[in-house]
């Protein structure tokens, strides 16, 4: 027997390499005890550990004697399902924003262990103003986040309960960061799908409390929290309110004690990237449909109430009506800029169409008339939701308001409009709802995305930055031009309400005028986009249309979708039960 070198070579090499983890990724030293039984190769991240299961238990007999005192549904993070390199504090207590660790295995006076860090001061927001977001400042568009402070506890803790912490089981606080948490459209498609992913593939269940990223101090904006109230059962909170020293706002349901709890068996912090993963916004969307749907159905009537003394509209419960509803602004919103101006007028025009505008009844689509109304999104997002099941369309510029198309039945069509200056051949317009809505990941799509570029400058008008133009704006032409406000003109949106007639909720016949450019026009209805310049169906395939008309005849040639038609015309309500 010649082991003994030998072994005790290769027990050091071990201990080498548990080292070189634990100082990289963490979470090795608590993974023993945090194993739950799950083992294999399945973890797909970088991680060369074991697949493990964060609970909010401590295992063994630990376990036993907890669950005697402790009957909580139990936050559960798979390590496992990880995409993102998370990481994981033990035993950590969080106070004002920095994160306290009693974990023996990196603490200091215990072991040589290194403390998990994340790093998140790549993480820029736009400052939040009231002018909207703060990228038509130079300096308010790319600020940083400060570091997230992680530290060992000491015997000189301030605080009473970081002297002699108890730590939940039952609450296990999951930090989430990702770039631009004030921008909704970007807070939408940067985290809050990939988080849906994530709960899909088992990553967390719905009794983690979700902690989104902001700078400290600051609130978490009310489309973080309806999104992300979606995903747990506990309330969404900023690590500021979780962790102050006295309780404020903080919402009584962020812990299951439902208390200011602040000491954690478990913290998971997860810094999001915008990678290939996921990529599900249709499905995210109705993820979010199906966790309100009871909710907006117990309040229709107030919403329909609603509705009708805000705008003195009553939508109308017929299927032979095409309905689109104008994102309009309010005039807080217009007077900043991106209002189309002529609003008004255009509803006006769709809601008296004339024989000439209509779908003849040879097309054989159930649409007769057309009903247009304009709504303010963003005042109540349960109601918009609620709305955005009984239409067929929704119209705005562009703007993160496109986000709630992602909530309409299958079938449903999105009409961007983009000022002059600002078309997707000069801007990046087209990275966001075309983009959401014509995802690789989700083919065959669930709603179907139109646009209309404006290219005549006349029909343009400059918004209030652009009116201004202070040194210390933007200096992004693009910037300027996105913000200005817009004249519709009726051609165009006469053209897409026929193409919307004419698909009638049917992807096979949203495809050829997809391909033929004749989805995406200009202000005169001419082909809006060079050839082949549409990354999200085949550049093969990709032509020049002509005439529109011609398109919408040959679409008529494909049977529709009698199931996108029925469950348009069927209310949530029935299609609930
Ligand atoms: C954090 O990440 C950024 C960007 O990846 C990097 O430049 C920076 O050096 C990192 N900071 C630390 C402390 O690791
Ligand atoms: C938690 O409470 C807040 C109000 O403090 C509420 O808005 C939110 O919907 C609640 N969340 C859950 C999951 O009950
Ligand atoms: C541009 O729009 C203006 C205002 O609607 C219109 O009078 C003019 O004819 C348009 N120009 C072109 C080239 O279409």
């Amino acid at each position: 027997m010649q082991t003994g070198a030998h072994d005790i070579r290769r027990r050091f090499a071990f201990m080498m390499w548990a080292a070189a983890v634990i100082s990289t990724h963490v979470t090795v030293a608590s993974a023993a005890q945090a194993v739950d039984g799950e083992r294999g190769a399945a973890a797909a991240g970088p991680l060369p550990v074991a697949s493990r299961r964060l609970r909010g238990d401590a295992g063994g007999t630990a376990r036993s004697l907890q669950q005697a005192s402790y009957n909580c549904p139990r936050p559960i993070v798979d390590m496992s399902k990880d995409r993102y390199q998370c990481v994981v504090w033990r035993r950590a207590c969080i106070d004002q924003n920095v994160i306290v660790s009693y974990d023996p295995d990196v603490h200091p006076t215990t072991s040589m262990g290194t403390l998990p860090t994340l790093n998140v001061t790549d993480i820029m927001y736009n400052i939040p103003s009231k002018f909207g977001i703060g990228d038509r400042y130079r300096k308010g568009s790319a600020l940083r986040f400060p570091p997230l402070y992680v530290r060992p506890s000491n015997d000189m803790e301030e605080e009473q309960e970081l002297r002699n912490p108890t730590f939940s089981e039952c609450t296990l606080p999951m930090l989430l960061y990702a770039h631009y948490p004030y921008n909704a459209a970007e807070t939408y498609r940067y985290i809050f799908e990939k988080l849906v992913t994530l709960q899909e593939a088992g990553f967390f269940n719905r009794h983690v409390t979700l902690v989104p990223g902001v700078p400290p101090g600051t609130k978490v904006p009310s489309y973080t929290k309806f999104w992300y109230n979606s995903l747990s059962d506990r309330g969404v909170v900023s690590l500021s309110e979780l962790s102050s020293r006295r309780p404020t706002d903080t919402p009584p349901n962020a812990t299951w004690e439902r208390t200011h709890v602040r000491c954690f068996e478990r913290v998971v912090g997860c810094r999001i990237r915008y990678d290939g993963y996921g990529l599900r916004f249709y499905n995210a969307g109705q993820h979010v449909v199906r966790h309100y749907m009871p909710h907006y159905l117990s309040q229709a009537a107030a919403f329909e109430q609603r509705l009708y003394e805000v705008q003195k509209v009553r939508l109308p419960n017929d299927p032979s009506v095409l309905t689109l509803v104008f994102i309009s602004r309010t005039p807080h919103q217009s007077a900043v800029g991106r209002t189309i101006l002529n609003e008004a007028d255009m509803i006006q025009r769709c809601n008296a169409a004339v024989p000439a505008d209509l779908p003849p009844p040879e097309w054989g689509v159930p649409y007769k008339k057309y009903f247009c109304f304009a709504h303010v999104f963003g005042e109540n997002q349960l109601m918009d939701v609620w709305l955005m099941r009984q239409v067929d369309g929704i119209l705005g510029m562009h703007g993160a308001g496109l986000t709630n198309s992602l909530y309409m039945k299958p079938g449903g069509s999105v009409i961007e409009v983009r000022p002059f200056g600002f078309s997707g051949r000069e801007s990046w317009a087209n990275r966001y709802a075309r983009f959401k809505t014509s995802s690789l990941r989700e083919n065959p799509w669930g709603v179907f995305w139109y646009g209309i570029d404006t290219f005549n400058s006349s029909l343009s008008e400059p918004g209030a930055f652009e009116l201004e133009d202070k040194p210390h704006y933007s200096k992004f032409r693009t910037i300027k031009a996105r913000d200005r406000h817009v004249r519709l003109t009726w051609p165009s949106l006469r053209n897409h309400l026929l193409n919307l007639a004419a698909v009638a909720r049917t992807f096979e016949r949203y495809m050829p005028l997809r391909l033929s450019g004749a989805y995406y026009i200009t202000d005169e209805v001419k082909q809006a986009e060079e050839l082949g310049n549409d990354p999200h169906v085949d550049r093969k395939r990709q032509r020049r249309f002509t005439d529109p008309d011609e398109e919408r005849r040959a679409v008529l040639q494909i049977p529709v979708s009698e199931k996108s038609l029925r469950e348009a015309a069927t209310s949530d309500r029935i299609l609930a039960t």
